[in-house]
């Protein structure tokens, strides 16, 4: 079953067709409105259910009007509002839904409950976004990086800030995509070690530190997140940890001249980010952001066994 749980799962070859398939989709329908289909439709009479744990505008959103470019439907539920919240197991809700629609997205709190959804399912299973990783957005992230800056092979790219969800996915790319990885967080929000030395052992370039200038220096790409995930209760130490690593023109300087900034948004600006960055010629945010669209399209391409 190609269920997209982790891009670690991915062969390069299954990523590298990922990653095309969402830039071919993308330049096939330039200025067109955005709920006409494709030509083609590949997904016609296809439903996809999307499960929310947690909120969400993007993900949500490039999901549906995804759905509806391939020539399917998506049906959106709220965890609340479903017997999930009521204490129904992930496994009986997997096979209930593996009956009704054709692909299941689901954003969840824990990871083991996508992994055990997708034990239970019939129909392909994608995570989007876990406490672990956020796969989705990283192949949106890795087409960005190729429309402004050409194949991704060989960049360097610093992330700075904390060791979190997109910063596993991204780790979980470099072992596929031959890009070197510079990551500088606080001690104490450091990624998995697991997930960082599974990645060189596979043969990623990875570095893992504190120091922020370090990491940026020279880079062609810096990538940063909000300092509170959703789900974290340590605020206050982690907005006390965290300033060093925030991106602003200064920061920016280290990097290299034409340097591409990338954020998955929401943003907390004057925090992670300042407005001058974001808003800044350097920013890809609101392409990344469009990207969602057309890389979601290309994850349930691959997912329904149409690439
Ligand atoms: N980047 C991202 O996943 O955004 P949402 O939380 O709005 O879906
Ligand atoms: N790291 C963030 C990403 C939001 C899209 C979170 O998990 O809240």
């Amino acid at each position: 079953m190609p269920h997209f749980l982790d891009i670690s799962a991915l062969s390069k070859e299954e990523l590298r067709a990922i990653v095309d398939e969402a830039h071919a989709r993308k330049a096939a329908r330039v200025d067109w409105p955005k709920a006409k289909p494709d030509e083609d439709a590949p997904l016609d009479g296809h439903a996809l259910a999307m499960i929310f744990q947690k909120n969400s505008t993007r993900t949500r959103v490039s999901f549906e009007i995804g759905m509806i470019q391939l020539g399917g439907k998506a049906i959106m539920l709220s965890a609340n509002d479903t017997q999930l919240g009521r204490g129904e197991t992930v496994q009986d809700t997997a096979r209930v839904l593996s009956r009704m629609v054709d692909a299941v997205m689901i954003r969840a709190n824990n990871h083991q409950d996508v992994l055990d959804f997708a034990e239970a399912s019939d129909v392909p299973v994608i995570n989007g976004l876990t406490d672990l990783s956020h796969p989705c957005q990283i192949i949106a992230d890795i087409m960005t990086i190729e429309e402004w800056q050409g194949d991704i092979a060989g960049k360097t790219i610093a992330w700075l800030g904390d060791g979190n969800n997109v910063c596993t996915s991204l780790i979980h790319a470099a072992e596929k995509l031959d890009f070197k990885l510079r990551i500088a967080t606080p001690a104490d929000y450091a990624p998995r070690g697991q997930e960082v030395a599974a990645a060189k052992a596979a043969g990623a370039d990875i570095s893992v530190g504190t120091d922020a200038k370090a990491a940026i220096e020279g880079a062609d790409v810096v990538v940063t997140d909000t300092w509170v995930s959703m789900g974290d209760t340590d605020k206050a130490e982690r907005m006390a940890a965290f300033p060093p690593f925030a991106v602003n023109e200064e920061m920016m300087a280290h990097a290299a001249k034409e340097a591409l900034f990338l954020h998955c948004l929401p943003a907390h600006r004057g925090e992670e980010v300042t407005d001058s960055v974001l808003d800044g010629p350097q920013s890809g945010a609101w392409d990344e952001a469009e990207n969602r669209i057309h890389a979601q399209k290309a994850v349930l391409m691959w997912c329904l066994g149409k690439l």
